[in-house]
């Protein structure tokens, strides 16, 4: 009987250029830079330009890759109907960005056109408005009318600025960028897989996107920065973090922000995140709950220790998520979609990899069911137990 390698654990299933995860260094590397370099330095466009291209773009690059950007902020009207009409439903944001990504194919100029040329305006179209639907949908589902983009502003103070309405202090800015760009790809993560699987049948980008948000929603991948932050709040103080963590996982329930399927050492994101938080606390003068969430981190690694010895739960990339877009004014319910506005660019550049080399991704799996049950006509059955 072949073995089933539950949740594909150590399955290797794609050769990719994006990025490596060095689960046992606790080491990232993004299209070749370390996480540590990368992400506080460039801006999310130039990342994009190195994933989708395999290059840092040069002056000339960047300013044409921003001016194809630009008019792409801008939402379709029917992407910005669905959105009203999510925002009126009061739906999860995340779901509402799932409709509003599976709109962009809408006015795709050549849709059977599955060259280099034309998924690439796919992805400059999906990674420039992700951000305007996720902060449009914010204001609508607020009772705010959408504030339109502005050319003047990169991605992430641009993405501020749509939510708020007003112009982001440069350190909030930096600090969301160093997010967006920390974030942006992780090896074959569910929602990358997901998105490889979907195009890996010649389907098309926006399909594949739309499907990879679906897979980042749930709380054991993009949704759990927003329950991590609501822990270190309903803590408090360092002095409850002990009782707190011990009754939580006395109920069965997970420390969300904690464990990793392949990182058995410190996420190397988490650091990347704590120190632009540091330098954003610092600046902002929140000393207190930068301090509260660092001696909540110590004790959480401790009790999980007693809890599952040598299991080495270490924390990841999504408790830091959860200071830092606090301190750069986000509310917790927008996390995951904000997570999505890093990721797509990762998901993208995946979808363009798979489609250079593509093999249908189609694993397989043992039946454990019934053979040669007997056929009983309607009026003859009776309801079973499950
Ligand atoms: N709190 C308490 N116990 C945990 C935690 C946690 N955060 N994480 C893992 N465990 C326990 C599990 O209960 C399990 O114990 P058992 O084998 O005795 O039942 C053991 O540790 C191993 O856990 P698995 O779920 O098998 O490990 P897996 O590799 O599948 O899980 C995951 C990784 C899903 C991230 C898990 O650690 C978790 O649920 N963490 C909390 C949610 C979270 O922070 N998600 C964000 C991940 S980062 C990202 O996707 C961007």
């Amino acid at each position: 009987m072949a073995t089933v390698i539950k949740g594909l654990e150590g399955v290797v299933a794609a050769e990719t250029r994006l990025s490596n995860v060095d689960g046992l260094a606790g080491e990232l590397t993004i299209a070749g830079f370390p996480v540590e370099t990368l992400a506080p330095r460039a801006s999310y466009e130039e990342v994009l330009h190195l994933l989708w291209r395999d290059a840092l773009p040069t002056a000339g690059q960047l300013a044409e890759l921003r001016s194809k950007m630009l008019p792409q902020r801008t939402l379709p009207p029917g992407t910005l109907e669905i959105i009203k009409e999510a925002a009126v439903a009061r739906v999860h944001p995340m779901d509402a960005l799932r409709m509003g990504c599976a709109t962009l194919s809408i006015g795709d100029p050549a849709p059977d056109d599955s060259s280099f040329a034309a998924n690439l305006d796919r992805a400059i179209k999906l990674a420039a408005s992700f951000p305007t639907i996720v902060a449009s949908f914010w204001r609508l589902k607020a009772g705010q009318t959408p504030v339109p983009p502005r050319d003047d502003l990169g991605h992430a103070a641009n993405y501020l600025y749509m939510l708020t309405g007003q112009e982001p202090a440069p350190a909030a800015a930096g600090a969301l960028e160093t997010y967006l760009n920390t974030v942006v790809d992780h090896g074959l993560n569910a929602s990358t897989f997901t998105a490889r699987v979907i195009v890996s049948t010649q389907s098309d980008m926006v399909s594949a996107v739309t499907g990879a948000i679906g897979a980042l929603k749930g709380p054991l991948h993009g949704g759990a920065p927003g329950p991590a932050l609501d822990m270190v709040f309903e803590i408090g103080r360092p002095e409850k973090a002990e009782a707190y963590l011990k009754a939580k996982l006395a109920r069965g329930e997970r420390l969300m922000g904690f464990g990793h399927r392949v990182y058995k050492v410190r996420d190397p994101r988490a650091e990347v995140l704590a120190q632009a938080a540091d330098a954003l606390f610092a600046r902002t003068g929140d000393r207190a709950l930068y301090e509260l969430v660092q001696a909540v981190e110590k004790i959480a690694l401790r009790v999980l220790e007693e809890h599952k010895p040598g299991r080495n739960l270490q924390t990841n990339v999504e408790f830091y998520t959860a200071l830092l877009l606090h301190g750069v004014g986000l509310e917790a319910d927008i996390f995951s979609s904000t997570f999505a506005v890093g990721r797509v660019g990762g998901w993208t550049a995946h979808v363009l990899e798979q489609q250079r080399d593509n093999r249908l991704i189609r694993p397989a799996s043992v039946y454990i069911g019934a053979f040669n049950r007997q056929w009983l006509p309607l009026e003859s059955r009776r309801e079973s137990a499950n």
